[in-house]
Formats: C-alpha cells, structure tokens, sequence
C-alpha cells in the first residue's frame, strides 16, 4: 500500500487582483519540491463546501501563469462564508459551514490551507483557525490597506494603471485646455490616488485622509493658470469624504456589508464647473485596476508571498499571514492584518514630498509654503 502525499490547499477569496495567479503557481512549485500534493479550492471559500470544488494544482498545468491577470481558481466577495450569523459582536460564520470545511479538508488530507485574499477573505481565514482549521494568509489587495504589511500585491499593477491614464489624460487635457478628473479605486484608503497621483504628474489629489473643500480645489485650479498652465490633472479615490463628510455610492442592500463605492469624480467635476465656469471631464477608472498582467514587482511580491505561505505550512505555523516588511518577506497573526486597515498617513513622506511640489491636496495646507516654520542652515 503506498501513502498518500500531504496536501496543500490553496484558495483566492474577494475580489480579484493581478499576481494572484503568480501566488498559486509560487506555491504550487514550492510544495511540490517540498514533497506536497496540491489542490486549489474554486470561487473562493465556496470550494471548500462542495463536494467538486476543486482542481489538482500541478507544476505542470500552473506553467506559464505568472503573468495572466485575475485568478485560475476563480473567487467571490459574496458567497456563503461572507453571509455572517447573530448580531453586535457575536456575527460569525454560520458553525455549519465551518464545520463542512473541516469535513471537506480531512476528506482530502489537507495538511494547510493557504488563503489568498483581502480584510474580509483573512477575517475569515481567521475564524477557520480559530475552528481548528490549519490555515495561514496571504494579502492581496489593490486597495494596500492591509495592517502588518508595508504592501500588498494588486497595488502596484492598480498603481501601474492608473498611472497610465493620468499619462493619457495629460496630453488630451493640455490640448483642450481642460480639468480632467480621474476616480481611482481604493476603498477607504487613498495609497492608489496618491502614488498614481503622484507618479502619473496629477495637480490635485483627494483622498479619504485629508479632508478637503471644493473652495481649496478651485484655487489650486486658479493657481496653476496664474502660472500660465491651462490645464488641470484631478485625481480622487472613490472613497474620499466629499466636504460635508459624505460618502459616493450607491444604494445600499440590505443584506452587503459593504457599499459600492463610486461617483465622487462627477460631483468634483460639477462643481468645479459650477464655481469657475471651466471645461471639465470625468473618467472613472474602475475595474481596469484590476485586470491585466501583473506588474513586475507584483510578480516579484507574490512570488515571494507563495513561496512562503507554502513555508509557514511545511513549519506548523498556522495562523500566520506571509508580509513584506522591506527588506524582509516574514509573517505576522492574520488578525494583525485585519484589526486596523493600513491608510495614508497625511504627515508621511510621500505627502510631503507632493506638497513640496506643488500638489494640492485641496485643503488650508495647500497655501502654506512646505517649508514654512523650518530651519534653515
Ligand atoms: O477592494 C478592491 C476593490 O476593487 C475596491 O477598490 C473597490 O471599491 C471594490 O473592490 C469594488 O468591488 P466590486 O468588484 O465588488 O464592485
């Protein structure tokens, strides 16, 4: 009689990100070397409540995938483990569901399972372990709003995208001498507006941490036509509280946990247009963020993410989340990574440093000379 091999299980939960299927193949190859069978769970936690919902990952078949765009093993931000029972502090993972993922990874000989996915796919990683399930995380989001992790891998092929468009949009809106908007995706947090912002030459960013007024945003347009440019680059996370404090998005459903974000770029756009009787146009980047071929440092990341995960199973260390804490690829609990989301620090370096350009932030901070109050030597 021979025995069966150990087996790793691999799964990509929420929305979809570029190098997710740079992880999978990392981890295949990985445990393959280490003397691991694998197999990956489809659409997500659903797979692991199905009787068929799953593949066989082999070097071979996860060949040539390093660079495809979204993910082999499909994923879901809904589905049944997303849909939380009881109330206030008690809401988890219906104890049934729980309780067939066991059943479905014992069946299997599943030694590990590896989950790839955002804050809500590792919070509910998190309750697999607490339920005794061998789990441990890998994050994924374009959003980079992760705690524990200096990034994520999605970002900077989101970063990579919306940059792109910013340099599309700078030479159609000199031509015509227009302010352009641009929405960018990421949630509650402002690290795509602000990078892409910043690397993609924008003149104004908004974003979720620094509170601002249509008023600031008009004078940074006035601004830069005193200084003879006639022509304006916005960018604005969707996320972004608009001056009254509200959020963009649309109706909400009862039974999501979390709103659709969007729209804000059309409300910037309208008022600018109101205030200073200017040609302004909107485009909203959407899901372009998302799709396409990882960028190569996301490559490099989620590589290294893979290959890890596949360590921290072969070494027991289970409910642990693979990070990048530069110049390092290490691990910290999953519930590091989802108990305080990692936004834009509004004194940080890299706001600084476009302040000290020129860039408007659309706020009272934007009059002020960046080096008002320093030393001089
Ligand atoms: O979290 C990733 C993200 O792309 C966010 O930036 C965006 O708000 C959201 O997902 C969109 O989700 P969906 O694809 O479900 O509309």
């Amino acid at each position: 009689m021979t025995s069966r091999k150990p087996t790793i299980g691999i799964l990509t939960g929420g929305g979809d990100c570029p190098g997710l299927n740079a992880v999978i193949r990392a981890a295949t190859k990985s445990a393959h070397r280490l003397g691991y069978n694998c197999i990956g769970f489809l659409r997500g936690y659903e797979g692991l409540a199905e009787p068929v919902g799953y593949m066989p990952l082999t070097p071979q078949n996860t060949g040539g995938i390093l660079l495809q765009g979204g993910t082999i093993l499909g994923s879901t931000n809904k589905g049944r483990f997303a849909a939380l029972v009881g109330e206030g502090d008690r809401v988890r993972i219906d104890p049934e569901l729980l309780t067939q993922a066991g059943e479905t990874l014992r069946r299997l000989d599943v030694c590990g399972l590896i989950c790839v996915g955002g804050d809500g796919s590792l919070a509910i990683a998190q309750q697999l372990h607490e339920h005794g399930i061998p789990v441990v995380g890998v994050p994924k989001t374009i959003d980079n709003d992760l705690g524990g992790t200096a990034f994520t891998f999605g970002f900077d092929s989101a970063v990579a995208c919306a940059t792109d468009a910013l340099d599309r949009l700078h030479t159609t809106a000199a031509s015509h001498e227009r302010v352009m908007v641009l929405e960018v995706m990421g949630r509650h947090a402002g690290w795509i507006a602000l990078h892409a912002g910043i690397a993609g030459g924008g003149d104004v960013i908004l974003i979720p941490e620094i509170p601002w007024t249509f008023a600031g945003v008009c004078r940074a347009v006035e601004r830069r036509e005193a200084e003879g440019k006639r022509f304006t680059l916005v960018v604005v996370a969707e996320g972004s509280r608009l001056p009254d404090g509200g959020l963009v998005h649309d109706d909400v459903v009862a039974d999501r946990r979390q709103v659709r974000l969007g729209g804000i770029a059309e409300i910037v756009a309208g008022e600018i247009a109101r205030r200073l009787d200017r040609e302004v146009r909107t485009v909203v980047l959407g899901h372009l963020q998302r799709g396409g071929s990882p960028t190569t440092f996301d490559r490099v990341l989620a590589t290294q993410f893979g290959a890890h995960a596949v360590r921290l199973v072969h070494e027991g260390r289970f409910g642990e989340m693979v990070c990048y804490q530069p110049p390092q690829i290490g691990s910290v609990p999953i519930t590091a990574a989802i108990r305080a989301l990692s936004t834009v620090d509004p004194r940080g370096s890299a706001v600084a440093a476009a302040r000290a350009l020129g860039i408007a932030f659309g706020d009272e901070a934007d009059d002020v000379s960046p080096f008002a109050g320093a030393d001089r030597r």
